[in-house]
């Protein structure tokens, strides 16, 4: 039975910075943030955006009324959760109307949890080939105005429906997985910015990648003139570049052109957002399904990375007529209408930050063109609307 992405849709806040005007504003030349990190826009999360709004807006894109009622398992990806206890799933299952006979979970590994999330929701397909999952990466990456990270950050979600037979992609089931424990990317729970070891992650994001592509060639005997494209976790667009240079070699110049051409599309959208953590490799995916046409039958390798550290290499196959299940036309849309800010109106937004002691909120909505939206705090919970339901 082939099991995968049936659907798969984003979600991004209404604004964003120019990377270039930021560049300046820091004293550094615009080009180190657009051409060494390779980054042109910022997405920024007004405080009406939190990681259960991305993630409902995201999904809210491309369930319909038999999803609602076949999906039982929700998978909630997220190093951005709301409460120690409860899952952001739990919202977002409620936000959605969806069948309440469901599994709701949070997953925790960094920018890995979404992918922890789509292999179980594979399982989960297998034993109950009928039914479908809905896994949701969604992030705000945090590292601090005029830190070395900064550059970095963002704010968006993906949300993907999983079932069997599915009309996007089909996951291969060759994956190859590692852990390791090291401290190059971190998030006290008593900080509500990350800690980074820039270049160590850097290193070591390069390092798994090698390690896991190596163990897959020897597993699967594939090589990289098998892959049509390769996507990668894109904390910025130069990084994918540096760890897919590290095996081109591996391949003759044709295929390398290829690679590095589709390596090209699947980093469109990811230059426009920025970091989204849990959603940036699948955001590559959408990149580059919805900019540039890849052969249906294709086989597309994706690298996944979880600071901390879990990397995984898995593949998947392009389904037949795939194209007219992605949300082009919406995502172009989402894309066109957001506004720019400016660099003191994007610190302004960033150092409002929900009340940390226990006092209650008010917020307004009516600025916030999202669907799903955070409306305050009560009595020490969040409160959610969906203005389509009024
Ligand atoms: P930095 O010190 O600001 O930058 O840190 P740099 O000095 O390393 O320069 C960056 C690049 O710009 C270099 O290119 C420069 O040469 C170039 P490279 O040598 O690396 O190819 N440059 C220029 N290019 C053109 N024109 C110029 C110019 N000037 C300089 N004028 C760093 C950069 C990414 C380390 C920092 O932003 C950071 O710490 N970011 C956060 C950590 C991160 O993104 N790590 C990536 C791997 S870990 C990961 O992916 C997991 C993560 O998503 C978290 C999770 O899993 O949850 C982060």
């Amino acid at each position: 039975m082939k099991i995968g992405i049936d659907k798969i849709g984003f979600y991004t806040p209404h604004i964003f910075v120019d990377m270039a005007k930021l560049a300046l504003a820091r004293n550094v030349e615009p080009e180190k943030f657009t051409i060494g990190i390779g980054q042109s826009k910022m997405a920024i999360a007004p405080i009406t955006q939190d990681s259960v709004t991305l993630a409902a807006n995201a999904a809210l894109s491309i369930i319909d009324d038999e999803d609602r009622e076949k999906i039982d398992l929700v998978i909630f990806g997220s190093e951005s959760g709301i409460d120690h206890s409860k899952s952001g799933a739990v919202y977002v299952h409620q936000l959605l109307g969806l069948n309440p006979n469901a599994r709701a979970v949070e997953l925790k590994q960094a920018c890995y949890g979404a992918t922890a999330g789509i292999q179980m929701a594979k399982g989960h397909i297998a034993l109950n080939p009928d039914r479908k999952a809905l896994v949701i990466g969604t992030d705000i990456a945090r590292y601090g105005l005029n830190t070395s990270g900064e550059s970095t950050q963002g704010a968006g979600a993906v949300a993907m429906v999983i079932s069997a037979n599915p009309r996007v992609m089909e996951l291969e089931n060759h994956n190859v997985y590692l852990t390791n424990d090291i401290m190059d990317f971190w998030r006290p729970i008593y900080s509500d910015k990350a800690f980074v070891d820039g270049k160590f992650s850097n290193e070591q994001y390069i390092l798994f990648f090698n390690k896991v592509w190596e163990a897959y060639k020897e597993k699967t005997g594939l090589v990289l003139s098998d892959m049509e494209a390769i996507c990668f976790h894109l904390p910025y667009t130069k990084m994918g570049l540096k760890a897919l240079r590290t095996v081109l070699e591996e391949a003759p110049e044709d295929v390398r052109e290829r690679l590095l051409a589709h390596y090209e599309a699947s980093t469109t959208y990811n230059r426009n957002v920025g970091n989204i953590y849990t959603g940036s490799l699948y955001l590559s995916l959408l990149s580059l399904l919805e900019t540039k046409e890849i052969k249906e039958g294709s086989r597309i390798g994706m690298f996944s990375y979880g600071s901390g550290a879990v990397g995984e290499f898995f593949t998947g196959i392009l389904q037949p007529n795939y194209r007219e299940y992605l949300n082009i036309s919406g995502h172009k849309r989402l894309f066109a209408s957001r506004q720019e800010v400016s660099v003191e109106e994007y610190e302004e937004i960033f150092e409002k930050t929900l009340p940390n002691d226990g006092s209650d909120i008010d917020l307004d909505v009516s600025k916030d063109p999202a669907a799903i939206c955070l409306s305050g705090v009560l009595d020490h919970k969040r409160h959610y609307v969906n203005k389509l339901h009024k």
